[in-house]
C-alpha cells in the first residue's frame, strides 16, 4: 500500500462551547496567533504528504474558503501602495494541499461518521486519513505521527488510529484506547467512549482517542451501516470501528506530540500559548 494522499478534515460544528464569540467567527476560524487552527490541521496533513483535503463545513460556511481563496484585490492594493512584500504570509497560503469543501446540513444525520460519509465521492475507493478540527497536535520540526500513522495503516490491516498520553481523569470527554501488543506493535483491542468514572482504570496515564484515523476506502460501507446510537442520536465512527476491530487488527499509534483540545476557551488558550508564546 502507497503513501495515503487524501483527507477529510471533520469542521461543521456549531462551536457552542465557544458562543457568543462563535456566533460570527466559525469556530475552525478561531485564532492560534496569525493563523486559524484549521490551517494547523491542513498543514499537519500537508507535512504527512496528503495532496487533497476535503474539509467539511457546516451549510452556508464562507469563512474558510475565503481564507483559502483567492485574494487578488487585497494583493492588487498592496501591489500600488509598494507594499509587495508584505503579501509573503498570503503566498504561503497558496502552497497548501488543493482542498474541497463538503457542505454538512446540521440538520441531517450527526454525529463522527457523517463527515465521512459526505465525503464519499471525494474518497472514492482510496485509502484516507480522517482528522476533526477540533483536535490540534502540535509537534516537534520535522516530526509527523499523521505520516506515521498512515505508515502503520499501510504496514497493515490498512486501519490504524492514534493513541495520546494523557491522564485518567480527562476521560468524560473522549474515547479511551485499550491496547495490546504483538510483535513490538500496538493494536486496540478496545474503544471505550466517554468513560464513566466508575469504569475508568486508576491514575497513571491512559491512551485517548484525537480523532486521527487512517481508513482503507472499504470502510465506507461498514460506516453507512452504523445505526442511530440509543442515547446520543448521533451516528458515531467508533462504532464502524469497534465494528472493524471483530475481525480486523487495528493500529494504535501512538503520539509524541502535545494535545490540545481546541473545542473550548481554555484548550485554545493553551494551544496559543504554546506556539506563541512559547514559539514551539
Ligand atoms: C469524538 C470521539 C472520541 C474522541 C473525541 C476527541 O468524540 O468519539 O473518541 O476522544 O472525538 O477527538 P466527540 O468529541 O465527537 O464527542
Amino acid at each position: 500500500m502507497g503513501t495515503i494522499r487524501k483527507a477529510v478534515i471533520a469542521a461543521a460544528g456549531l462551536g457552542t462551547r465557544m458562543f457568543p464569540i462563535t456566533k460570527v467567527i466559525e469556530k475552525a476560524m478561531l485564532p492560534i496567533g496569525r493563523r486559524p487552527t484549521i490551517d494547523y490541521i491542513v498543514r499537519e496533513c500537508a507535512a504527512a504528504g496528503v495532496g487533497e483535503i476535503a474539509i467539511v463545513v457546516r451549510r452556508g460556511s464562507t469563512q474558510i474558503q475565503r481564507y483559502y481563496g483567492d485574494d487578488t484585490e487585497l494583493r492588487a492594493l498592496l501591489g500600488r501602495r509598494g507594499w509587495a512584500e508584505k503579501a509573503h504570509s498570503l503566498d504561503e497560503l497558496a502552497s497548501v494541499p488543493s482542498i474541497t469543501f463538503i457542505e454538512q446540513d446540521l440538520e441531517d444525520r450527526y454525529g463522527t461518521a457523517v463527515p465521512v460519509l459526505l465525503a464519499r465521492d471525494f474518497i472514492g475507493d482510496d485509502a484516507f486519513f480522517f482528522l476533526s478540527g477540533d483536535d490540534l497536535l502540535v509537534e516537534r520540526h520535522g516530526r509527523s505521527t499523521l505520516a506515521e500513522l498512515g505508515r502503520d495503516a499501510g504496514g497493515g490491516s490498512g486501519y490504524a488510529l492514534v493513541g495520546q498520553p494523557s491522564s485518567a481523569s480527562s476521560l468524560d470527554r473522549y474515547g479511551r484506547l485499550e491496547t495490546a501488543e504483538t510483535d513490538g506493535r500496538t493494536y486496540l483491542t478496545d474503544l471505550v467512549e466517554k468513560d464513566a468514572a466508575e469504569t475508568r482504570p486508576e491514575g497513571g496515564k491512559v491512551l485517548i482517542n484525537i480523532s486521527r484515523y487512517a481508513f482503507p476506502g472499504e470502510f465506507l460501507p461498514v460506516l453507512a451501516a452504523v445505526g442511530e446510537h440509543e442515547e446520543s442520536g448521533e451516528y458515531r465512527l467508533t462504532d464502524g470501528l469497534v465494528e472493524i476491530m471483530r475481525s480486523t487488527p487495528i493500529a494504535v499509534t501512538v503520539s509524541l506530540g502535545s494535545y490540545f483540545d481546541l473545542g473550548n476557551e481554555q484548550g485554545l488558550a493553551e494551544a496559543s500559548r504554546h506556539v506563541v508564546v512559547d514559539n514551539r
